[in-house]
């Protein structure tokens, strides 16, 4: 059963193969989809401080553990720290607000949301510029970010942590002073988007790699792709189980739904045969696309490297 798969992360640790996304839920049906998702038996929710919904995740995740017997131990949460908190003096203040929200006596994993820092400005979440460009903070050394974070995780407050949307350029330059290599890099990663270059390159390295948006986020093409619904059809699945049965084998990944039945269906996933998974893997040769890509003026995605 899909539910039951988990990675191994370089801590030592398991990470659900399967976890519940939750960008772009909003606090009450986030707090309603966690808990049908634990019921469903998911064990590995994803938040973020930028996504605003911590502490209506936190309080599902303990309200599910209680009402269904679960321990702390049996459910692996992951939350990211926001860029206007990545000066070195500011991360543990990062990180102690996730922790504050969430209130589940420790986080399995905390990662650096993006590769860049924002000037921080009391309160708003995307800093800008006089002339509307994001208010990036050039004078934060990056090595820096990441060892504050290497002394978040000293405290034994956070199990793990890693990095997200890091294409293989910064990777490396992190790599060069971190003392803690990171257990995670979370990406976009789904048919048109598959990442091979990167998931080697992690291999390589020991840090697990996880799928978000793995079905190409809201309204995505990838759900009516012909390749994905012909193989959808010889299933009896629906497309977005075909996807993500591709996805679950190549990393962990993070399929977001705030509706119960989706969430659940979710979880239904098979092993394609070596042809079935070879005519996705094929897919971005045609269809390649990058969903997610907000503009932050300075060089993040691996094609702006190439
Ligand atoms: P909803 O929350 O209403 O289910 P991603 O995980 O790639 O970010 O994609 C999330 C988007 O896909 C959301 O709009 C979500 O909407 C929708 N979605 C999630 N699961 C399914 C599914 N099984 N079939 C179709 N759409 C889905």
């Amino acid at each position: 059963m899909a539910l039951n798969k988990v990675y191994t992360l370089n801590t030592g640790a398991s990470i659900p193969a399967i976890g519940l996304g939750t960008w772009q839920a909003p606090g009450e049906q986030v707090y309603a989809a966690v808990k049908t998702a634990i019921a469903a038996g998911y064990r590995h929710i994803d938040t973020a401080f930028g996504y605003g919904n911590e502490a209506e995740v936190g309080k599902a995740v303990r309200d599910a553990i209680a009402e269904n017997g679960l321990q702390r131990k049996d459910i692996f949460v992951t939350t990211k720290i926001w860029p206007t908190f990545f000066r070195p003096e500011k991360v543990a203040e990062g990180f102690q607000i996730s922790y504050d929200r969430l209130d589940i006596e420790y986080i399995d994993l905390v990662l650096l949301h993006w590769p860049v820092a924002l000037n921080p400005e009391q309160g708003v979440g995307i800093p800008r510029r006089a002339d509307g460009t994001r208010d990036i903070d050039e004078t934060t050394n990056p090595s820096k970010t990441w060892a504050a974070l290497e002394k978040v995780l000293e405290t034994g407050k956070v199990k793990a942590i890693g990095v997200s949307n890091y294409p293989i350029p910064i990777l490396e330059d992190l790599l060069k002073t971190a003392k803690v290599v990171p257990a995670v890099n979370q990406v976009e990663l789904h048919p048109y988007n598959p990442q091979q270059k990167l998931l080697d390159y992690c291999a390589s390295k020991g840090i697990h790699v996880t799928a978000y948006s793995p079905l190409g986020s809201t309204n995505s093409s990838l759900l009516s792709d012909e390749t994905i619904g012909k193989i959808a059809a010889a299933h009896n699945l629906t497309p977005a189980q075909v996807i993500l049965s591709w996805g679950w084998s190549r990393s962990s990944i993070l399929p977001k739904s705030v509706n119960p039945e989706r969430v659940k269906a979710n979880t239904e996933l098979v092993e394609l045969s070596a042809e079935e998974i070879e005519q996705i893997n094929a897919l971005h040769k045609t269809h390649g696309k990058r969903f997610i890509k907000p503009d932050w003026g300075v060089r993040v995605f691996d094609e702006e490297f190439e």
